[in-house]
């Protein structure tokens, strides 16, 4: 079966770590994100992703040249400008061809979902598109979707205001569809599965959903993003780079990361290239590639570093973004 990966957002919300590197080519416990969600979608016998690029695509070629990622095969849609996420689907899907019943997923999400399940209801129910859903506890951030008994769906209902959701069951950003609502999708233009495409297929009684209670993560926001690499600590060794006199604790830290003597590091991902000086403090935190944080400073609560920033000695950031975007 062929999988259609959105991967073309801008990520802003993980700016400014996204302004260098799109949000799915960020490591994830030491390997990109799109690497974790390919390899699950192989586990339920996907052979082939086509990756429905938009922003910053170089970064996805250059990674898998030979266009074959976690043993399946890859192939690349390029969107001229972005067309949102029906739009992107149908263009991908035009490029690869795709006549069969395929496979949708958001790329930011990360989980275990039981996408043989999802497949076999979607052909029981005779639907035209079937979502996954997941339980949160605010649903206000994503698709609400109520259901009859059936899992028949009675409305779509984008980041409503948190009163209005009418469930906690959300779109989990992984669908099956049929190629027919390939059909329904105006091409050239911006069109949004969310605001457009379900709200339509929701009228006509083919849309389905089925709930799942899969471990579930979209690690679209500094909080998640950190959340889904913290799952991945203490997988790998200590680098060779931290001072034996440096306390680090539940964090993921590229192998070629620094540490110095007296500095400490809790709940934080390094990249590759970061350095925390002697004396530093980092907690909660996000250090992007070849970042410097300088002797005696403290970056907590949430702080994000892109590419490059360094902060200077003695220097006190909590929550901040830096550069600031
Ligand atoms: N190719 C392409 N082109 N991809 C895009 C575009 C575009 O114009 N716009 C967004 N994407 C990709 C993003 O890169 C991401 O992988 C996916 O589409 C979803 O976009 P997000 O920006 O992450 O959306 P969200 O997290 O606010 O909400 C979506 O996901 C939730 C579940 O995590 C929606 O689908 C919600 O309904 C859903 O609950
Ligand atoms: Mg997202």
């Amino acid at each position: 079966m062929r999988a259609v990966v959105l991967v073309g957002g801008m990520g802003t919300r993980l700016r400014p770590l996204t302004l260098s590197v799109p949000k799915q080519m960020l490591p994830v416990g030491g390997r990109p994100m799109i690497e974790h969600v390919v390899e699950h979608l192989a586990v339920h016998g996907v052979d082939e992703v086509v990756l429905a690029l938009g922003f910053r695509p170089d970064a996805f070629l250059a990674a898998y040249p030979d266009g074959r990622c976690r043993g399946v095969k890859l192939r690349y849609a390029v969107e001229a400008e972005p067309l949102d996420t029906a739009g992107a689907v149908a263009f991908a899907a035009g490029e690869a061809g795709v006549d069969e019943t395929f496979v949708v997923c958001n790329g930011d999400v990360l989980t275990d979902l039981d996408l043989t399940e999802l497949v076999a209801f979607h052909r029981r129910s005779a639907a035209l598109a079937t979502i996954s859903l997941t339980p949160v506890e605010d649903p206000s951030a994503f698709g609400v979707v109520p259901t009859d008994g059936d899992g028949r769906v009675l409305a779509f209902i984008e980041k409503p205001r948190r009163e209005e959701a009418p469930t906690n069951l959300i779109n989990g950003g992984t669908y099956v569809l049929e190629p027919e609502v390939l059909e329904r999708i105006p091409p050239g233009r911006r069109v949004s599965i969310e605001r457009e495409t379900f709200p339509e297929l929701a009228a006509t009684g083919r849309l389905y959903a089925l709930a799942s209670a899969a471990s579930w993560l979209d690690a679209g926001t500094p909080a998640t993003y950190l959340a889904a690499n913290l799952r991945h600590a203490g997988d790998a060794p200590r680098p060779a780079g931290v001072d034996p006199a440096a306390s680090v604790a539940d964090s993921v830290l590229a192998p070629d990361a620094r540490v110095g003597p007296g500095a400490r590091v809790e709940r934080s991902v390094l990249m590759a290239g970061a350095r925390v000086e002697a004396g530093a403090v980092v907690t909660d935190s996000l250090l992007g590639p070849g970042t410097l944080v300088g002797s005696g400073a403290a970056v907590t609560e949430l702080s994000v570093l892109g590419a490059g920033a360094e902060v200077a000695a003695g220097r006190r950031l909590r929550g901040a973004h830096l550069p600031e975007s």
